[in-house]
């Protein structure tokens, strides 16, 4: 196990690397926690469960809703929680989002941390801070910016994870690569899925320059007012398909990082489309999604991240160079319009 401990603004988290489930007792208070993890995650592992308060819900990102938050905060008050209770999300990032979340509203904010068990959970979801909810397609439109106390991995619930959520977990890896690190994207390229499963040093390795890369980002811009935009590298267009098209989140990311690749080589005069595509086809992702121009840029409309008539698309220059490119919603309406009819596979 190797623990590190990273500073934001006003506070801090805690990382238990390559740790296991049972050491969170050497720093948690069974009696006053109350744990979060969904009927997936308890039903394969429901033994590590053993004494602990515990809430299961449903899984999926269609349960990331306000019913869900009010669900859990009704039984909260049966299990007498109070202000010093800790609330540890045990899953994915719709459980570790719902936790954050519900850990900043009720009472007003009580403590909280996480114990991701997806790879993207581990590389991005539980890091950061960003807490919400969906209100129906539009993803994380509630929120809040509220760090967790801890971020503990056991790598053992990778074991259980399905072939899909490996490959949800290397959209966010490749995107990182992207936008931050070429050295990374070669790596990756001399590597591939296989390989990460089943060489455990490899894997870890991995997951510890990820996550500390994107540690790194935050702590240099938590508030998301600089670099932090450019995690949102493939998301723009990502989060417009994701819930109107069904597409698991790594699935939508990937098919928004290719469009933002194109729209790159028009803006920055990019030239490695095709070994982004190659990579992200390498790691079985897909690289297009057919859509409805008019549906997609209704939802993009409604970003949270758009500003008046401009949308701050995350563009590459090269890879492991990413920039904020400020583009009317006029022209990128035009572009999607453009690719709808476009054939990127
Ligand atoms: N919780 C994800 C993020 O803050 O980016």
């Amino acid at each position: 196990m190797t623990i590190k401990k990273v500073h934001y603004n006003t506070s801090s988290t805690s990382f238990y690397f390559a740790a296991g489930f049972a050491r969170l007792k050497d720093f948690i208070d069974i009696k006053h926690a109350v744990i979060l993890v969904d009927e997936n995650v308890f039903n394969l592992h429901t033994k590590k469960f053993k004494g602990w308060n515990v809430i299961v819900l449903k899984p999926g990102e269609q349960y990331k809703q306000q019913a869900t938050v009010d669900s859990i905060i009704t039984q909260l008050i049966q299990f007498n929680v109070d202000r010093k209770t800790f609330l540890i999300g045990v899953g994915g990032g719709v459980v570790t989002d719902i936790t954050g979340y519900v850990a900043s509203v009720f009472m007003r904010g009580i403590r909280f941390g996480f114990v991701p068990t997806t790879l993207l959970s581990m590389v991005d979801a539980s890091i950061g801070g960003k807490n919400g909810i969906d209100v129906g397609v539009y993803k994380n439109i509630v929120g809040t910016i509220n760090q967790p106390s801890f971020i503990l991995h056991d790598h053992l619930f990778l074991k259980t994870l399905p072939a899909d959520e490996w490959r949800n977990g290397f959209a966010e890896i490749i995107k990182h690569a992207c936008i931050k690190d070429a050295a990374m994207f070669k790596t990756l390229e001399a590597n591939n899925l296989k390989k990460y499963q089943s060489d455990k040093k490899l894997l870890n390795e991995l997951i510890h320059r990820n996550a500390l890369l994107k540690s790194k980002v935050v702590i240099a811009d938590e508030f998301e007012s600089g670099d932090r935009r450019l995690l949102n590298f493939g998301h723009t267009f990502g989060h417009a398909i994701e819930n109107t098209y069904k597409l698991s989140h790594g699935q939508a990311v990937a098919v928004g990082m290719v469009m933002a690749c194109m729209i790159s080589e028009a803006y920055c005069s990019f030239k490695d489309t095709n070994r982004v595509i190659g990579l992200i086809k390498k790691y079985g992702l897909p690289v297009h999604q057919s859509y409805n121009a008019k549906k997609v840029i209704d939802v993009m409309k409604a970003d949270k991240k758009k500003v008046k008539d401009i949308i701050n698309y995350v563009l590459l220059q090269k890879i492991g160079k990413a920039v904020v490119m400020p583009i009317d919603v006029k022209e990128v309406e035009n572009i999607i319009s453009q690719m709808e009819t476009k054939n990127l596979s």
